[in-house]
């Protein structure tokens, strides 16, 4: 892998209050790549990502954004450099239509009709119920409606926690073909999931996170093989 990577945290810490929960991460993204981020509930994976957007403020180590520190930036100033995350539990606005939500995603500047265009022909299921309500959708629905609204502010960097949370195995499937072609598309994706299968499936690279730190990296097929030992060996 050549040039600089679009992510790297070198020796990364956080805390919660006096309890440290991030216990000196280093990973690396490549430019175009996508990684999916492993790891049994508690590992550190959401905390992970919130310091990575600017959410939480690391208590050591350095993150990079396209060779740019950027330890410490406001999640403002991250967007603007090029990045997005779709947070665990999906972060759409129950109680505004579908059309409505993507309107709001124009709010960091790209035109409407583009965004809604856009949104469109990648989920046809979305121009179908462009008047419902987003709480109406059902979960794979609105978790379509979280990524178009984050493909809105056309990142460089995606983040995405849990997509596959709560959903059935075949809408799992479709939504992590729709992560390879927003990938084939340029944009680098860093994916967090519990269950590991359908992420392994699209990632070219791969890292297990447990209790705080990356305890192992490397291709899909190796990191298939070494999970079980990882998650219930207690490797720490
Ligand atoms: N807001 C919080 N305050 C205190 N502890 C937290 C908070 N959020 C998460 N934790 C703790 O931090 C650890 C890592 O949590 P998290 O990053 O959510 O893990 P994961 O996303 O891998 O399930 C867990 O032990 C969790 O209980
Ligand atoms: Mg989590």
């Amino acid at each position: 892998m050549s040039g600089t990577p679009i992510l790297e945290l070198i020796g990364v810490r956080a805390a919660y209050g006096r309890i440290e929960v991030l216990r000196s991460v280093d990973l690396v993204v490549p430019r175009g790549a996508v990684v999916a981020l492993l790891g049994a509930n508690g590992a550190g994976k959401t905390t992970l990502l919130r310091v990575i957007s600017g959410l939480m403020t690391p208590t050591a180590g350095d993150v990079h954004l396209g060779g740019v520190h950027v330890s410490g930036a406001t999640p403002d100033e991250l967007t603007r450099a090029g990045l997005c995350m779709v947070p665990e539990g999906r972060g759409v606005f129950p109680n505004l239509t579908v059309e409505e939500n993507l309107w709001l995603a124009s709010y960091s500047g790209p035109r409407v009709e583009k965004i809604l265009t856009e949104a469109y022909s990648r989920f046809p299921r979305l121009k179908e119920r462009r008047r419902q309500l987003a709480g109406s959708l059902s979960g794979g629905e609105q978790q379509m409606l979280s990524l178009a609204r984050s493909l809105a502010s056309d990142p460089a960097l995606l983040l995405l926690d849990e997509l596959s949370m709560g959903l059935a195995p075949l809408i799992v499937e479709q939504l992590y073909d729709t992560v390879a072609e927003i990938a084939e598309q340029g944009v680098s994706i860093l994916v967090v999931e519990q269950f590991a299968n359908s992420a392994l499936r699209v990632a070219d690279y791969a890292a297990v996170m447990l209790g705080g730190r990356v305890v192992a990296t490397g291709e899909p097929a190796e990191i298939r093989h070494k999970l079980s030992d990882l998650y219930f060996g207690g490797a720490a």
